[in-house]
């Protein structure tokens, strides 16, 4: 299946790529083993968030469907930076596509950390930065504030010759500064959506006949066809005031999605949510988008 797209660099087979944490290839390949190699759903793999030190995330439930959506409040659990270089990066740099790696910090000194020593791995084609954290110093969202953006991509960019995606949250005043003030900074590619925040309460009464928030305290993020038509706005907005490619995510589900993604200003797409629905979407939408290419 051939429907090259040419994106930081690197020469993908087909613009669809995974969302951060929604697919895991280490797990899917100790199932499906040289099975997966062979039918990969996707044309570059983006690893789920590390952050400097292991995380366990959050306590079950940690996922509440809702009307045409999902509610996640999975903390980030990952193994930690230096478990992540020595037990996954062999693993996931033997898939067949490139891999970019996802990372966070709860300062720009933990970004600083994490992207140096991404920098230093030829595994690692690109970096995609997750800045849809509080900064532990400031207590503001990183990624909803420009001034911090600049100062991270600042800290950062300096670094590393390698492609640096900053991969934009859409709970802040105005997604479109924030993006050019990553673009500004140096990024050389921007993201776009994570999940808009969001809450979900339990259907059952809990205390004195009160119903009580339930995930995570109270509140998770939405992802799926529920913030569709958001993505969409907020990928249009990006794409018409920034210079550097943009990959468009939020709600897809079909070739009709990626498609308005796509015409809106994305170079590639990323698919999330769907893929627990059906793990090879990555692929169905890349073969829906070329046959409807090949019948124009
Ligand atoms: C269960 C789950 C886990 C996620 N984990 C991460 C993550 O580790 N890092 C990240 O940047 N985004 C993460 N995301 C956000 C997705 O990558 C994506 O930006 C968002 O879900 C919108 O796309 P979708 O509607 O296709 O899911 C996660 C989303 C879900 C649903």
């Amino acid at each position: 299946m051939r429907h090259p797209v040419s994106f930081l660099g690197l020469e993908l087979a087909h613009p669809i790529i995974n969302g951060s944490g929604t697919f895991d290839a280490i797990a899917a390949r100790a199932v499906f083993g040289a099975e997966l190699d062979c039918a990969f759903p996707f044309a570059a793999f983006v690893s789920k968030t590390i952050t400097l030190r292991a995380q366990d995330g959050n306590p079950p439930p940690r996922l509440w469907e809702t009307a045409s959506g999902l509610v996640n409040s999975i903390g980030l659990p990952n193994p930690g930076l230096d478990a992540y270089m020595s037990r996954d990066l062999p693993q996931l740099s033997t898939l067949p596509v490139p891999l970019i790696t996802n990372v966070m910090g709860s300062t720009i000194e933990e970004f600083v950390d994490l992207v140096a020593a991404c920098s230093e791995r030829d595994e690692i084609a690109a970096i995609e930065l997750n800045v849809s954290c509080p900064n532990v110093k400031t207590g503001l969202d990183l990624g909803s504030d420009p001034v911090q953006l600049g100062q991270l991509l600042a800290a950062v960019r300096p670094l590393t010759g390698k492609p640096l995606i900053v991969k934009l949250t859409p709970n802040c005043a105005d997604v479109v500064v924030c993006a050019k003030a990553a673009a500004d900074g140096g990024a050389d590619a921007l993201s776009l959506i994570n999940t808009l925040r969001a809450m979900a309460l339990a259907p059952r009464v809990v205390g004195a006949g009160r119903v009580g928030p339930w995930l995570g305290g109270g509140t998770g993020g939405l992802s799926g066809a529920a913030v569709r038509a958001v993505a969409l706005a907020q990928v249009a907005a990006v794409a018409r005031s920034v210079d550097v490619p943009v990959v468009g995510m939020g709600g897809v589900q079909r070739a009709a999605h990626a498609r308005d993604l796509l015409d809106a200003g994305a170079t590639v797409v990323a698919v999330g949510t769907e893929s627990f629905r059906d793990p090879a979407v990555g692929a169905r939408i890349a073969q829906e988008l070329l046959a409807s290419r090949s019948s124009v």
